[in-house]
């Protein structure tokens, strides 16, 4: 994507071009996040650059554990937390832990288009189960697709590239679903986006409603820090056998070839983990971006959080309207990739000006589509 962004810009002018393929954050960290690296820097504790376990500092993973506790109401402990590069990182070192060759990862469709790559990584199987007509995970549908070869189901909310909120009678529904089988699979919470929610909406945290969970966290979205490459994977006290996939989870992290999380960025968390960009800006953005495709002629389901617009396609052929919109110079995804077809993705991390020289654009493409 970057790549076919940079081509179009040189052939087009960067003016002519509205890249809204990347859900790379444009604005900058919080204040407090850039103050708490320079302190960091500037104490020069000693150690601060070196090795450490590869699960990450002990006092770090304190810290988020008390967070963690904070937030879900579970005994969670520096036992339950392994700091990475990541939510991606923590998911693969997750998955890499848990499967054998052959077992099977249920996967929500629309889901990450990296998930499938990941399962892969590491001989799973990726089983696709459909959400249902508003997105939401259907756990009558789950169920049927478990089966003994089942590992894991990841759920992902905020959802890429839904902009659904899962909301607490769902994940309630799931936990019970969960419950009735004989040997349930784990939940692989993917949670980046759990703090950019728009309208009031408040995400419940996954780990509070469904027992066997392991959170993938990441800082990337929440504090703008996607280049610096620091998250966290936390496995629930709830979960039986705890002790032995934690120590698993350390051992993959390290073979994995991530060895540990970034050792300045994990300090930082220590003190600025709570810390958030402004999300209204990004709301601001949303509804500029909706309320203008819609003037447009555009069928829009608004986000209640997360980066993106999943954009129902004026024509059954995604891939064919991806094209008709490039011809106008506006860059999105097409819905096939993230397993839904006859959608497209929109990033809202574009510049408002981006946004509003977009809007005749896809004006143009729209009529150019029904003509
Ligand atoms: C759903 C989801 N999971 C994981 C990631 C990877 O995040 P990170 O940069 O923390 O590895 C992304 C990034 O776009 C994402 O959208």
């Amino acid at each position: 994507m970057f790549e076919e962004g940079a081509r179009l810009k040189k052939d087009r002018g960067a003016e002519n071009v509205f890249d809204f393929t990347l859900g790379n954050p444009e604005i900058e960290p919080p204040a407090l996040t850039l103050e708490t690296l320079r302190r960091t820097v500037e104490r020069g504790l000693p150690g601060s650059h070196g090795y450490m376990p590869n699960t990450g500092f002990p006092q770090v993973r304190a810290a988020i554990a008390d967070k963690l506790r904070r937030e879900t109401g579970l005994p969670f402990s520096a036992e339950h937390v392994c700091m990475t590069t990541g939510a991606a990182a923590a998911c693969n070192v997750i998955l890499k832990s848990i499967l054998d060759p052959g077992d099977e990862v249920i996967l929500l469709a629309p889901f990450f288009a990296e998930y499938p790559f990941y399962v892969d990584n590491h001989g799973g199987r990726a089983v696709v189960v459909e959400t249902d007509g508003d997105f939401l995970p259907d756990a009558d549908a789950i169920a049927r697709a478990v089966n003994e070869r089942t590992r894991a189901i990841i759920l992902n909310t905020p959802n890429n590239p839904s902009g659904r909120v899962y909301p607490a009678s769902v994940l309630d529904d799931l936990a019970a679903m969960l419950a009735r089988l004989p040997k349930g699979p784990l939940v692989i919470s993917d949670e980046p986006y759990r703090q950019l929610t728009y309208d009031g909406h408040q995400q419940t945290p996954v780990a509070a409603a469904i027992a066997h969970t392991a959170i993938c966290y990441s800082w990337s979205k929440a504090q703008a820090l996607a280049g610096e490459r620091i998250g966290f994977l936390a496995l629930s006290p709830r979960l039986p056998d705890a002790d032995r996939l934690f120590a698993a989870c350390a051992f993959s992290n390290r073979t994995l070839g991530f060895v540990n999380a970034p050792a300045l960025w994990q300090l930082v968390m220590a003190e600025a983990a709570d810390a958030c960009v402004d999300v209204a800006a990004y709301q601001r953005k949303r509804d500029l971006l909706c309320d203008g495709l819609r003037r447009a002629g555009y069928e829009v389901r608004k986000p209640e959080g997360g980066y993106y617009v999943f954009l129902k396609s004026p024509i059954a052929d995604d891939v064919a309207f991806v094209g008709k919109l490039m011809e106008q110079g506006v860059l999105a995804v097409a819905g096939v990739g993230f397993g839904r077809k006859g959608f497209l993705r929109l990033s809202i991390t574009v510049p408002t000006d981006t946004i509003e020289r977009s809007l005749p654009a896809f004006e143009r493409a729209l009529r150019a589509a029904r003509a």
